[in-house]
């Protein structure tokens, strides 16, 4: 069994949360992408959902699929949303936006009443922090913030084709890798203070259970504490 297929049980497994006339939020991302494909097979045998989606490629797979897609800008509230995972942790400490997504996911996130995460079981890891952390960078402030990150974090400005990788709103992206992330929201609070960082890939409370599948078998995590509180 290969580690999509493992992607894909994942997915089904967590589409089953979904009802009709839930908002639903699209994550981005292979994972996702199973995700999205599932909800077009649920849409088509009469699910009655809407949708918002964490990138412009999502969006166009779920409208392609027949899904209903409004733009972010036009919704307060998000009721359940399902996205990928780059590694996370028994306490669903994750990091995400391999994909270049994690500023829209975070957003869509924060919306959320709940957020799932998704991924083959390769993801789930003791302690997150091998994984390097994107940092979503304004290219004005290019030089500042590279000289900052470069404190703590060893910043890679990623690249696409020979230039600059570009994010769906056109920023940077640095992918960080910090020789010690034990204290993950004294990270991220450090990265959130910098002026010209928009975002980062470090999700620390938003995520409320994850589905995560390996051989086959898929093994459900959830927050033992309410992120609310
Ligand atoms: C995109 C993301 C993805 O959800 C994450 O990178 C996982 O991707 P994949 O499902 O392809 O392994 O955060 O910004």
């Amino acid at each position: 069994m290969s580690a999509d297929d493992d992607k894909r049980f994942a997915a089904e497994a967590a589409v089953a949360e979904v009802r009709s006339g839930m908002v639903v939020g699209l994550g981005t991302g292979s994972t996702a992408a199973h995700m999205i494909r599932a909800l077009g097979r649920m849409v088509a045998e009469g699910l009655d959902i809407d949708t918002v989606a964490t990138s412009v490629a999502s969006a166009e797979l779920a409208r392609s699929l027949g899904i209903r897609v409004h733009d972010f800008a036009d919704v307060p509230r998000v009721d359940l949303t399902i996205d990928g995972a780059d590694e996370t942790d028994d306490r669903l400490l994750v990091v995400k936006g391999a994909g270049g997504a994690m500023l829209r996911e975070k957003c869509v996130a924060a919306a959320s009443t709940r957020m799932i995460v998704i991924a083959d079981g390769a993801k789930r890891v003791p302690a997150i922090g091998a994984a390097r952390v994107p940092v979503e960078v304004l290219p004005f402030a290019r030089g500042f913030v590279m000289r900052i990150l470069a404190e703590r974090a060893d910043p890679a400005l990623r690249m696409a084709g020979g230039e600059p990788y570009r994010t769906d709103q056109d920023m940077l992206v640095v992918d960080c890798l910090f020789g010690d992330l034990s204290d993950p929201h004294d990270a991220a609070a450090w990265l959130q203070a910098i002026p010209g960082v928009l975002g980062h890939g470090l999700f620390l409370t938003e995520v409320d259970a994850a589905y995560l599948a390996t051989d086959g078998v898929v093994t459900k995590l959830e927050r033992a504490v309410d992120r609310d509180q």
